[in-house]
């Protein structure tokens, strides 16, 4: 089901935005996720990834970015982003669509 905008946009900036940009190429710990929906991993110029998010080799699509948000170290083991995950299947959704309308922009 698609997700709800706002509820992603409060998910974004409490869970995200203290380390990810979406509406620039700012660089903050983590990548700008600005132009990611469609982007393969590891791929942003400049930033100094780990070797495996680097080497990971997907798409940042729905499906992806939704497995991935759900247990990133299990999707990427070796992966430097520091984050548990998001277990509710709904924040993902909520968030995914923020980002697919954000990351657009
Ligand atoms: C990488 C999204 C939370 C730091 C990534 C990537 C995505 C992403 C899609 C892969 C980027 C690429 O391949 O170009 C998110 C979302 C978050 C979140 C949607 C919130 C739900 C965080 C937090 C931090 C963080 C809280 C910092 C504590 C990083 C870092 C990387 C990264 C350092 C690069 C990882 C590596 O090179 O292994 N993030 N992130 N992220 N994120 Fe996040």
């Amino acid at each position: 089901p698609e997700g709800d905008y706002e509820k992603g946009k409060k998910v974004f900036k409490q869970r995200c935005a203290q380390c990810h940009v979406i509406d620039s190429l700012q660089t903050k710990t983590g990548p700008t996720l600005n132009g990611v929906v469609g982007r393969t991993s590891g791929t942003v110029a400049g930033f100094d990834y780990s070797p495996a998010n680097k080497t990971k080799g997907v798409v940042w699509e729905r499906q992806t970015l939704f497995e991935y948000l759900a247990d990133p170290k299990k999707y990427i083991p070796g992966t430097k982003m520091v984050f548990a995950g998001l277990k509710k299947a709904n924040e993902r959704a909520d968030l995914i669509k923020y980002i697919e309308v954000e990351s657009a922009k």
